[in-house]
């Protein structure tokens, strides 16, 4: 991986740049990380100008090492916070930012209620003085834990507003609020996706999120911890099915009139999880059991029937092959390749 990191400064611009569709240009709010990187990645190869906006709380700028020097990408360092910077001409806005994994989401709680909030008012505004369409990446956490299962769209959910996940779960339903009375006052045209558990190239080693926990624990032959009994489950969405949804959603001719789920509705428990990756990974890790921290939820399965029927998406990559993947990608991360044995990887 190179160390070699450059931003691109922000290039003025003063309108829109060319007439035709593939000239558009879309602004990536948290553009530098997990999924926001993808997310760049994806809309150059269709042909938009891009523009990553993010301050770097939990994105890399190598994550950026593919794109960086494509002439039709421009990333700009800036806390969506803060009033944006003058002079962003977009036709399209994604808002991804937000730290997305507890442990960074925790470590500044009024900061993540912050980006959730201002960040989106802000780019809403922006919205409405280009007329951009805009997508906004909420979060199953919005269900809290789920008294309904699986979960459509219409549960309104079963979320604590004080514990230490609020930030995070009460800011992103502060954030649909906004995108919904921006619609209905100034009629934006809103995309809200609620993303379930994704995974896969670019997490980071310690972000704190179960599948790169485990791989990087495996990866090093150390326990996996496992948090409760281990019963509880999950559902996990390879990040390429993931932004596939994105796309699909952002382009669908009609604007959804609520949120719509994006994940993978395979349901696995936390040890199964757990076991999948030590056979992976073949390694000889044990799993060891901590207490289960406050407020986790003890089961999640998205209800896609909506993105299904009309978005024509569902996740394709099993988690067999999405784990392979990621597995593949840490090592050459953590150790240039060289532990992972064939067998774990094909
Ligand atoms: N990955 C998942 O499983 C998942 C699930 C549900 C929702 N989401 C949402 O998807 C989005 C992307 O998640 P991710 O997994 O790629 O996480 P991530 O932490 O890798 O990406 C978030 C990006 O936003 C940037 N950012 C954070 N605060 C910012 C601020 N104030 N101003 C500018 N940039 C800021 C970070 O530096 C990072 O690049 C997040 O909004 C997250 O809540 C992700």
């Amino acid at each position: 991986m190179s160390k070699v990191v450059k931003v691109l400064k922000l290039r003025p611009t003063t309108g829109r740049v060319g007439g035709n569709r593939n000239s558009r240009r879309a602004l990536v709010a948290g553009g530098a990380g997990f999924l926001g990187s993808h997310l760049c990645e994806r809309l150059l190869l269709d042909g938009y100008e891009v523009v990553a906006l993010d301050n770097f709380h939990t994105g890399k700028k190598y994550n950026l090492n593919t794109i960086l020097h494509d002439q039709k990408f421009t990333c700009v360092e800036h806390d969506v916070v803060d009033a944006l910077p003058s002079g962003l001409h977009v036709d399209e806005i994604y808002n991804l930012a937000c730290p997305a994994s507890p442990p960074h989401y925790q470590a500044d709680p009024i900061h993540t209620f912050k980006t959730s909030v201002i960040g989106s008012l802000n780019l809403l505004e922006l919205a409405r003085r280009h007329d951009a369409k805009i997508f906004q990446a909420s979060t199953s956490e919005v269900y809290g834990d789920p008294l309904v299962h699986p979960q459509p769209e219409n549960y309104f959910g079963n979320v604590n507003p004080h514990g230490p996940r609020s930030c995070y779960d009460e800011g992103k339903r502060s954030a649909e609020t906004l995108f919904f009375d921006y619609s209905r006052m100034f009629s934006l045209d809103i995309r809200v996706a609620r993303i379930f558990n994704t995974y896969g190239r670019r997490m980071q080693p310690d972000d704190g999120r179960v599948v790169s926990n485990f791989i990087v624990q495996a990866l090093r032959g150390e326990d996996l911890t496992v948090y409760g009994s281990g019963r509880q489950t999950r559902s996990f969405c390879y990040a390429d099915d993931l932004i596939e949804g994105f796309v699909r959603l952002m382009n669908a001719p009609q604007a959804p009139l609520h949120p719509v789920n994006l994940g993978n509705p395979v349901e696995f428990t936390i040890m199964e999880l757990a076991t999948l990756v030590i056979e992976y990974t073949n390694s000889r890790s044990k799993i060891v059991h901590r207490p289960l921290p406050v407020d986790d939820p003890r089961q999640r399965r998205p209800d896609i029937s909506f993105a299904r029927e009309n978005l024509g998406w569902e996740p394709r990559i099993s988690l067999a092959q999405g784990l392979a993947r990621t597995v593949e990608y840490f090592d050459a991360l953590l150790y240039g390749g060289h532990l992972v044995r064939e067998a774990a990887v094909l």
